[in-house]
């Protein structure tokens, strides 16, 4: 059975990006591969540094949201990050594996490190070496993302690939990003050009998972659009981002893809699609919401699961971690 690693920041509220071109796969992919899934806390603060209790509180509260989206913890495996050692070990091996050079055309670092390059942590520049650790110290091979992490995932199997050459071994595998269903790439709902994100400025141009509602039904009223009705075609989708956003949206609640869609609502106006789209997020929506909400009345519970998630995870990644240190050469006196 084909080993599953995703992961997560725990840097805020989990938006319809996050389910849509992960979650919803990560819980598909549960039914026929061994799957898991991290709250990656070391990563989150590569940025955004908070002390105090926030950090830990965003790492509960996102667990809860990916229990409430239908992770099973008990078949599979849900843990932070920081609590599982081998992690940030492989991680620094990474860090003398990978070049600089690779790391100087990762496009995320450029994007979130902007124009204040000198003032980025050192730890936003080596964050894709940790990415790598997080998959190959479980020597995991199926990675299901979003589509804007598909440049780090190369990256991991550059440095899978260097560190095998260099140490004369095919001890890591071949990793292959699992990019699934109609919306890979959710855009912002102001702006179809940019991605959705936790960190845009404009709450309107997200649909968190926490919404209510009647936050989600004006939302999606004011999202941008054209003054063109929508066509009955995939193909007069091009060169309309915001359309073909909202189409992708529903597309992939639905599970159907752009076609399907564009046959039952080519040629209606915005503004009765939008009241269908909002309905149907309502729909999908509201019981994880509610189930979130209820899962951490209980704290207590969450933090249970992940420790228990994190034992499980070190069992697997403690030896591998430990033989790749052989391989490098660590005297163990
Ligand atoms: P992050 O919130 O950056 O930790 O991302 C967690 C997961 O959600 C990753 O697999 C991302 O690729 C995915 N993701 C984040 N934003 C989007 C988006 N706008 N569209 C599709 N997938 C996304
Ligand atoms: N970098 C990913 C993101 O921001 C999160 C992540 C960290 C991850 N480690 C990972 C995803 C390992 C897949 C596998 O979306």
């Amino acid at each position: 059975m084909q080993r599953v690693f995703s992961g997560v920041q725990p840097t805020g509220i989990a938006h319809l990006g996050n389910y849509l071109g992960a979650f919803r796969n990560w819980v598909a992919l549960q039914a026929s591969h061994e799957c898991i899934y991290c709250v990656v806390d070391l990563h989150a603060i590569t940025e955004n540094w908070q002390t105090g209790g926030t950090l830990a509180q965003q790492t509960r509260e996102m667990a809860a949201m990916l229990l409430a989206c239908g992770i099973d913890a008990q078949k599979h495996i849900l843990f932070a990050q920081s609590s599982v050692r081998a992690h940030a070990q492989l991680a620094w091996i990474f860090n003398c594996v990978a070049r600089i050079g690779w790391l100087n055309r990762m496009t995320q670092f450029k994007d979130k490190a902007g124009k204040n390059r000198e003032n980025a942590s050192s730890g936003l520049y080596v964050y894709p070496n940790l990415m790598a650790a997080d998959i190959l110290a479980y020597h995991a091979t199926g990675v299901p993302v979003g589509e804007d992490q598909r440049q780090h995932l190369e990256l991991a199997n550059d440095i899978a690939q260097k560190f095998n050459h260099d140490c004369g071994t095919e001890f890591f595998p071949r990793i292959e990003p699992l990019i699934m269903g109609p919306a890979p790439r959710v855009m912002s709902l102001r702006d179809g050009t940019k991605k959705m994100s936790k960190s845009d400025a404009s709450d309107q141009s997200r649909i968190n998972l926490t919404d209510d509602p009647d936050t989600i039904a004006l939302k999606i009223r004011r999202a941008k659009t054209d003054p063109e009705p929508l066509p009955s075609e995939a193909r007069g989708l091009e060169h309309r981002p915001e359309a073909r956003n909202l189409v992708g949206i529903y597309a992939a609640l639905e599970s159907v893809d752009h076609a399907a869609v564009l046959r039952e609502h080519g040629g209606k106006g915005f503004g009765t699609f939008k009241d269908t789209l909002a309905a149907l997020l309502i729909d999908k929506l509201r019981p994880i919401a509610a189930e979130a909400r209820r899962l951490l009345d209980d704290p207590s519970s969450v933090d249970a699961v992940l420790r228990d998630g994190a034992q499980r995870a070190a069992a697997i990644a403690d030896p591998i971690v430990a033989e790749a240190e052989r391989l490098v050469g660590f005297l163990r006196p």
